[in-house]
């Protein structure tokens, strides 16, 4: 892992490598230093260590403004000292698939690796036929990191995976950008089912109409519903101020929020030394 905990200022390999905005770089960096912080103290506890990158991207993007080339969180994913046992990736885009597929057999080491051309809600299926096997003596963690374009996930790809497995989850809640923008039209029309999907609760409507809620309570609305969906699978409940607020670079622009949940204590120290940690002003060689 380079100084800034990702790789910047790479050579253009020639593969497929879309334009990202400058505020992507905070989430790719939270990616990166949890997964350091897991592979690391995992390594000696759970033989197995699964990650899953569902909406993976090709692994490269080029930051506008700089042109600079870095990789996301798919290629950074391999980076570690000590690197998962298995990697699992969705996207549904064949050119981030190739892209990335191109990449990782670029890499020195081989990897037991599965890349998954679907989209994210139908490959729940083709995920579970490729994570491995496990039982006592070969326990398997792992951690799946979730980032969509919009707020359109829906959560029985949380339930199905968090079920079955022991795994902990970050995810891009696409709050600011789609949720607020676009509330008008999903409170008013019935038939649309993002965010009854998102927070796992169709009938959300009633809740905020009977509580007289507004749009400054958006926000704090979701992440509540959202963590209620992740405690009804047994996860441990978020603490206020637990959600990262992302915003647009140098401006007070709300645009999403990342959330991590573990059944597990540790889990959630590991979350709170990387929020501390992750911060640009932090210069840690992991
Ligand atoms: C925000 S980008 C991913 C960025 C990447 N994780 C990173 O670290 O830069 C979202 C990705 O999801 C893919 N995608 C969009 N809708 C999808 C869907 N329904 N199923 C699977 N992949 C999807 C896009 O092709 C795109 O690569």
């Amino acid at each position: 892992m380079s100084e800034g905990l990702y790789q910047s200022g790479l050579e253009d390999d020639g593969l497929y490598t879309p334009t990202i905005k400058p505020h992507s770089i905070e989430k790719i960096r939270i990616h990166n230093y949890y997964v350091a912080l897991f592979t690391t103290s995992m390594r000696s506890l759970w033989p197995q260590r699964a990650y899953l990158g569902l909406y993976s991207g090709p692994g490269r993007a080029r930051v506008e403004g700089t042109g600079e080339i870095i990789e996301t969180t798919a290629m950074s994913a391999f980076r570690p000292r000590h690197p998962f046992t298995n990697y699992i990736f969705v996207d549904n885009d064949a050119q981030c698939v190739n892209a990335l597929r191109a990449r990782i057999e670029a890499l020195d080491a081989d990897h037991d690796v599965t890349l998954i051309e679907a989209d994210v809600q139908e490959a729940v299926p083709q995920v579970i036929e490729a994570m491995p096997r496990f039982g006592s003596g070969h326990g398997l963690l792992s951690f799946c990191f979730i980032d969509p374009f919009s707020a359109a996930l829906d959560f029985d790809v949380i339930r199905k995976l968090g079920s079955r497995y022991r795994m902990d989850f970050l995810i891009l809640l696409m709050l600011g950008r789609d949720v607020r923008t676009n509330f008008a039209q999903y409170l008013e029309d019935p038939t649309d089912t993002r965010i009854g999907a998102l927070i796992d609760d169709p009938h959300w409507r009633d809740e905020w109409l009977s509580k007289g809620l507004g749009r400054r309570d958006l926000v704090r609305f979701i992440l509540g519903k959202f963590d209620a969906a992740m405690t009804r699978l047994g996860y441990k409940a978020a603490l206020p101020g637990d959600a990262h607020p992302v915003r647009v670079m140098g401006k007070n622009v709300f645009l999403y929020s990342l959330v991590f949940y573990s059944r597990s204590d540790r889990g959630r120290q590991f979350w709170d030394a990387t929020r501390k940690g992750a911060d640009p002003q932090m210069r840690l060689d992991l």
